[in-house]
């Protein structure tokens, strides 16, 4: 695959991990445009829960996943706890990855470049990004930080239920056969168990930073 000619950054790794805030954070600094490609799955997900649909069908959440706008995308009911599920559900099916991946790389193609979140970006969307990230935490710091998300967003639930959410998740987003999540080969790892947001940006910066200046000498001319 020829490499973007914008400077793309793929952020990948688990539930809660932060990537989502990272990913925000590095578009804004670099003044690109950001997807949360997990946003695809949960539109998918919720859709096909609306239609009274079965979300181990393949078939039936590949018709839901061909239908998705990106004007689609903005939906609170998307950022709910059981939207998360529904998203990780449906994503297990390689058409419904299929028909998501044109609009994924067709935003990764814009020309400055893009940033994206996910869980296949840096192996599967994007292989070719000149920077890519893999955020992880402890399963327990993720699950109080999504526990404190989802109690802001007013749904109330026992920090063990997200935890079990989490453990969950992780084992079907990492086991399944499609684009199952893992770290690219050249992705760098960003563990932010221990860190604050704020230490955390200025990691992700620093690793951008020194894969900006790598693509920036290997250009030509
Ligand atoms: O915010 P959180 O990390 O909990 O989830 P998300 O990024 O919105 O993704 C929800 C679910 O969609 C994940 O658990 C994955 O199963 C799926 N997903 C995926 O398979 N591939 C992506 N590129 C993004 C999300």
């Amino acid at each position: 695959m020829t490499p973007p000619n914008g400077f793309v950054i793929a952020v990948d790794g688990p539930a809660a991990s932060g990537k989502g805030t990272l990913a925000t954070r590095l578009g804004a600094l670099y003044g690109l445009p950001v997807l949360d490609t997990g946003l695809l799955y949960r539109a998918v997900g919720v859709g096909l829960e609306r239609a009274g649909g079965d979300l181990d069908d393949a078939g039936q959440a590949e018709a839901v996943a061909r239908a998705l706008r990106p004007e689609d995308l903005d939906d609170p009911a998307f950022r709910t706890r059981g939207a998360g599920e529904a998203a990780s559900r449906v994503a297990v099916h390689g058409p419904v990855r299929a028909a998501l991946l044109a609009l994924q790389r067709g935003f990764a193609a814009q020309p400055a470049g893009a940033v994206l979140d996910g869980r296949d970006m840096g192996t599967v969307i994007c292989p070719a990004a000149p920077a890519k990230l893999y955020v992880t935490a402890s399963p327990e710091v993720r699950a109080e930080r999504r526990w404190k998300q989802l109690q802001a967003q007013g749904e109330a639930v026992a920090y063990e239920d997200v935890l079990a959410d989490i453990r969950r998740r992780d084992a079907r987003d990492a086991g399944r056969d499609a684009a199952p999540m893992k770290p690219a080969e050249d992705a760098v790892l960003l563990d932010t168990s221990e860190m604050t947001i704020e230490q955390a940006t200025d990691a992700a910066r620093r690793i951008v930073e020194a894969a900006r200046a790598r693509w920036e000498n290997s250009r030509p001319g």
